[in-house]
């Protein structure tokens, strides 16, 4: 069976290229739609207005941007490097269909997210000022930032490079799953989709015009990747429920890759409780019950399977009462003390362990 996309039948039809193929159109897409220029960005839209708006900002409110765009540039920077390593080897798998096509989108792929790295690494570096930054402590040239280390969101990111490595090693159809709902459903199908969210949000409350330009287009792009993503899973599921006996275990794969990181960034969705203050009023709990329709309608509605994504969000809210003790500052703080010592700069008052 031939997959066409949105019933439209191919205009050009090639001997090695399936122009019909799914993967193709969203490859074509991505050849139009993807090809925004970060640089372009930067002289069109300025950096004046947002550098004032960030010169307004009182601390609590730069704080609760900063930690934010944290976890999103660690992010894209682990999604980029995957992409263009595990993920593309995975394309080529032999359990996998229309796989020319796949290895096509994938270079869209790469190519955007090592954009979105591009756009958020400057725009830190350059309107506001990036104490969170301990680039030079690592070869690749960062390190995980303070905020993103020490609330777990980083266990979210080990994740993501251990099932891709070994999904790419591998190559077999239940590992694959896990690594793509780590990659595609997880980091850019909650993750990234309820920053994005945030970012919404927080321009109601302090308007960075040239942060909200980029994000429309990240915010695009990520919508092509988690389609990719879905349909991926969809081929993988169709296969187990037609029986065939190495695709049994996809689908608990991917609810076990669920359950195993949705702890981790609902942790670094801590920040935006209450008990953090919120000062640009983003609200946790429209953030979870977004990540609970984002779960209900990937999981559920897409992949047809049955979670209960209500239950999922009053798990989370009794980690909040857990946790509420939690002084995210001083966590902070303590990861940054470390950092210091590694790249020898003594830190006050940092003695003892
Ligand atoms: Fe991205
Ligand atoms: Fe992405």
């Amino acid at each position: 069976m031939t997959m066409h996309a949105g019933g439209a039948r191919a205009a050009y039809e090639g001997q090695r290229v399936d122009t019909s193929s799914k993967w193709y159109r969203l490859f074509q897409k991505g050849v139009e739609l993807g090809t925004w220029n970060v640089e372009k960005l930067f002289e069109e839209v300025g950096l004046e207005e947002d550098r004032e708006q960030w010169e307004s900002m009182a601390q609590d409110e730069r704080d609760q941007v900063r930690y934010l765009l944290s976890g999103f540039l660690d992010g894209e920077r682990e999604v980029a490097g995957d992409a263009a390593t595990n993920l593309s080897r995975i394309m080529g798998a032999p359990c996998l269909d229309d796989n020319e096509e796949k290895e096509m989108y994938m270079t869209m792929l790469t190519l955007t997210e090592h954009k979105h790295t591009q756009f958020i690494d400057v725009y830190m570096r350059e309107v506001m000022d990036d104490r969170d930054n301990y680039a030079e402590l690592d070869p690749r040239r960062g390190t995980r930032i303070p905020i993103v280390q020490a609330t777990g969101l980083g266990e979210v990111f080990e994740n993501q490079g251990l099932q891709t490595a070994k999904a790419a090693q591998t190559r077999d159809p239940v590992d694959i799953a896990k690594a793509a709902t780590v990659y595609h459903l997880n980091v850019e199908g909650i993750l990234a989709r309820v920053g994005g969210f945030a970012i919404n949000r927080i321009s109601e409350a302090a308007y960075l015009p040239l942060l909200n330009h980029g994000f429309k287009f990240v915010s695009t792009d990520e919508g092509r990747h988690i389609t990719h993503g879905v349909n991926l899973l969809k081929e993988l599921i169709e296969k187990e429920e037609r029986g065939e006996p190495e695709y049994q275990g996809v689908k608990q794969g991917i609810i076990d890759m669920l359950h195993h990181d949705a702890p981790y960034m609902a942790d670094f969705a801590y920040m935006f409780t209450e008990a953090m203050g919120d000062p640009l009023g983003v609200d946790i709990d429209d953030v979870l019950l977004r990540g609970g329709h984002l779960i209900d309608g990937m999981y559920n509605e897409s992949l047809g399977l049955d979670l209960d994504y209500l239950e999922m969000i009053n798990r989370v809210s009794d980690r909040y009462e857990e946790i509420k003790g939690w002084n995210l500052q001083e966590i902070v703080e303590r990861q940054e003390v470390h950092y210091d010592r590694r790249r020898g700069v003594a830190a006050d008052g940092a003695g003892g362990d």
